[in-house]
């Protein structure tokens, strides 16, 4: 049983082919996101990977936005209109094989956790995603990162890439400190797990409890998310 499994990020759209133990088989293939990602060129991209990996069973996509039963619902860092987008059924289709479609974070979160207690993820990349799983089961689609954090602005608008462009490393690793402050007693998460393209840039050294995992995670996670949205 080989995955195909995608990554739609604010910059790039990224895939690669899984066993069903998560191991790779194929090179990781990264295509840059289209500047009007639109439902079309967006997909079109995929359909790219499709035809460039080797072959699969089924397709796992991350995307970076609201996903409910395969059908996109936002996509705040996309450009073009995400609303109802019945984005699994329309590559299950190009790929001729079963598709599901859940949010990036939720993804990535699959890939990084142990399945116990109380666990949880935030990504940071273009945006901030964030995920939460109970016993390995996910609560999906955590929006997070459109809360509100400090002086009025959301975790997203603080800590996503705009804003560290802005500021700079340093005082954006601060900032990304001060958030995780405000999220561990809300909360509560056995482990927090912190990812994201954006997570080898940080400075800072990470408080206890708090676990940086690598960005392939959210790739690896399009073989769990089958185990578990398959129950
Ligand atoms: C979206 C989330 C997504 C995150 C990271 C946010 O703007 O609302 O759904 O997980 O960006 O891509």
């Amino acid at each position: 049983m080989k995955t195909l499994s995608i990554d739609v990020g604010g910059s790039g759209i990224k895939g690669m082919v899984l066993d069903k133990r998560g191991k790779p088989v194929s090179e990781r293939i990264r295509i840059p996101t289209p500047k009007k990602a639109k439902p079309d060129p967006v997909i079109a991209v995929i359909e790219e990977l499709i035809a460039r990996q080797p072959p699969f069973h089924r397709v796992s996509i991350g995307f970076p936005g609201i996903v409910v039963n395969g059908v996109t619902m936002s996509a705040p860092n996309l450009d073009g209109n995400w609303r109802n987008v019945r984005l699994a059924e329309r590559v299950a289709e190009i790929a001729d094989c079963p598709c599901r479609a859940i949010n990036d974070a939720d993804m990535q979160g699959f890939g990084a956790i142990e399945g116990k207690g109380v666990e949880m993820m935030i990504t940071l990349g273009t945006g901030m995603g964030s995920a939460v799983f109970t016993e390995g089961h996910l609560v999906p689609n955590l929006e997070l990162g459109h809360h509100v954090f400090e002086k009025d602005h959301t975790y997203e608008e603080r800590v996503g890439d705009a804003a560290r462009r802005d500021i700079g490393n340093s005082k954006w690793s601060k900032r990304v400190l001060r958030a995780i402050d405000q999220i561990l007693p809300v909360w509560n998460p056995r482990v927090l797990y912190v990812g994201g393209g954006n997570t080898r840039k940080l400075t800072e050294k990470l408080p206890d409890g708090v676990r940086k995992v690598d960005n392939i995670a959210g790739i690896l996670g399009g073989v769990r998310l089958w185990d578990e949205l398959g129950r």
